[in-house]
Order: structure tokens, then C-alpha cells, then sequence
């Protein structure tokens, strides 16, 4: 039997690199996966994966700055699948490292409202389910960039603490009502995002990584998918508030 035997789960942004992991591998335990992208054709493919493996999943297409379209999310996985057990708030944008002086109004706004106001549209969206059911699950991908800053990325850092932050309150405020909150941070991941943050030189940026990270290799998508089923799983029970790091060793 899987780890996450009929639960109900929600990934956003599904259709790429780490939602994408998690979304077969929660698939593989045995959660429904309602896959979740902006990205409408990346997300059936995601979907389309689940299904000719044997499990079940929906593609739907969200963008996690709208909250019409989050609630929208929760609705039709109720609807489709009967109840929500785990809201994994994944979809986020990268940052080229910029100096803050240069970095535009458009870009910070843009980042903050991906990775955090789409990170608190999708828990605001699952927690009247949630406590209706009597528990669940949300996961937020962070990233050690919340931790321990690299220089040239303001907002990515900024937006990432934010996370973390929001995940301990709602953890405290959550608690009473058996739903546990848990960021995850990775170190560098090899996703389509990571050339972002690498910069000019993809070789010699990677190089740059790998060299701060104590156990000598970036992450994996796959890395951060298994850390996602155990923390979903009801072997986390007593996990709830924790920056979750994925990292090598990178925060230490
Ligand atoms: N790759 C890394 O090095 C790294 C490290 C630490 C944290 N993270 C975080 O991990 C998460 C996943 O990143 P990834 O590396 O898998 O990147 P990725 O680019 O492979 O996937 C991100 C997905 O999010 C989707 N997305 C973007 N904006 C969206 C929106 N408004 N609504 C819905 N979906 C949207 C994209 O379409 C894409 O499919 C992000 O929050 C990222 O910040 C990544």
C-alpha cells in the first residue's frame, strides 16, 4: 500500500521540474493528483503520465495570483475527487541575479505575487476544506535562498523568507484544527528554472553551486518529490512550522 493511499492532493505547477517529481511520486503512493500549471499543456502532460500509469489525475490550468482561480482549484478537486487531503503550493519564478538598485518595480512585483501571494491564495483556498474535513496537509515550496541568501536576488530571497514565515503562522493558526504546514527549501535544483539563477555561464555557474553545497551535487527534482511524500505522509505527523531543507548541507 502507498504512503499516501487515498489521499486527495493538489500540486501547482505541476507541468515542470519539481511539481512535476512530486506529482508522479504522489501519484505513485496512491494520491489522486489534481496537477496544477499556468502552463495548461505541461500540466496535461503531467496528468496524461499519471493516467497511463494507472492512477488518477485531472490537468487543470491556474494561474496562483488569482484567487478566483485557486478557490476555482479547490472546487473542482472537490468535485472531482471528493475532499482535499494535500495542498502542495509549488509554482514559483526565478530571479537573474541584479543588483536591488536595478531591479524593476515590475519584476519585485511580479515575484512577490507568484511566489508569495500564489503561495497564500492556494492555503487561503484549501483551509475552509481542510478544517471542514478535520485535517490535511500544505506544503509551500520555500527555498534556502530564504535561509541563507546568495547576493544579486533580493526579491527571490525576500519572497522565500516570506514563506517561511507564512508557513510557521499558519502552522500555530492551523494546528488546532489537525492541518500541518511545512515549507520545503531546496538548494539548486536541475528544473528548466535553475539556468536563471546560474547566470551567463551555465558551466561555470553550476561549478559555483556545487562548490557551496557540503555534499557535492545539486538537487534533484526527484530529491525534493520523495522529501514531499514523507512530509504529506502520516509518518510526518509531528512535523508541522519546520523549514523543511532539502539541501546538501548548503544551511549548516
Ligand atoms: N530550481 C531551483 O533551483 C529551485 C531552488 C529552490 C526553490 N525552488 C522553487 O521550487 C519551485 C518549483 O520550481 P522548479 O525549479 O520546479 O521550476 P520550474 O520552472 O521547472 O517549474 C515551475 C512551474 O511553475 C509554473 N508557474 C509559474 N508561474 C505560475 C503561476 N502564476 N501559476 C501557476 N503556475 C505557475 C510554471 O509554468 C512551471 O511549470 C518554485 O517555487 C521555485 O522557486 C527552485
Amino acid at each position: 500500500m502507498g504512503r499516501l493511499q487515498g489521499l486527495v492532493s493538489v500540486v501547482t505547477g505541476a507541468g515542470s521540474g519539481i511539481g512535476r517529481a512530486s506529482a508522479l511520486a504522489f501519484a505513485t503512493e496512491g494520491a489522486c493528483v489534481v496537477a496544477a500549471d499556468l502552463n495548461f499543456a505541461s500540466a496535461q502532460e503531467t496528468a496524461d503520465r499519471i493516467e497511463a500509469d494507472g492512477g488518477k489525475s485531472i490537468p487543470l490550468q491556474v494561474d496562483v495570483t488569482s484567487p478566483e482561480q485557486t478557490g476555482a482549484m479547490v472546487q473542482r478537486t472537490v468535485e472531482t475527487f471528493g475532499r482535499i487531503d494535500v495542498m502542495f503550493n509549488n509554482a514559483g519564478l526565478p530571479q537573474a541575479a541584479t543588483p536591488a538598485e536595478d531591479t524593476s518595480d515590475e519584476l519585485f512585483e511580479r515575484i512577490m505575487s507568484v511566489n508569495v501571494k500564489g503561495v497564500f491564495n492556494g492555503c487561503r483556498a484549501a483551509i475552509p476544506r481542510m478544517k471542514a474535513q478535520g485535517g490535511g496537509v500544505i506544503l509551500n515550496t520555500a527555498s534556502t535562498a530564504g535561509i541563507r541568501p546568495r547576493p544579486g536576488l533580493a526579491a527571490y530571497n525576500a519572497s522565500k523568507a516570506a514563506v517561511i514565515s507564512l508557513t510557521k503562522t499558519l502552522a500555530l493558526e492551523l494546528a488546532p484544527y489537525r492541518i500541518r504546514v511545512v515549507s520545503i527549501c531546496p538548494v539548486a535544483t536541475d528544473t528548466p528554472m535553475l539556468p536563471t539563477f546560474l547566470g551567463a555561464d551555465e558551466a561555470e555557474g553550476r561549478k559555483r553551486f556545487v562548490a557551496t553545497i557540503p555534499w557535492g551535487r545539486l538537487n534533484r527534482p526527484e530529491d525534493l518529490a520523495r522529501a514531499a511524500v514523507f512530509l504529506a505522509s502520516p509518518d510526518a505527523e509531528m512535523v508541522t512550522g519546520t523549514a523543511f531543507e532539502v539541501d546538501g548541507g548548503r544551511d549548516v
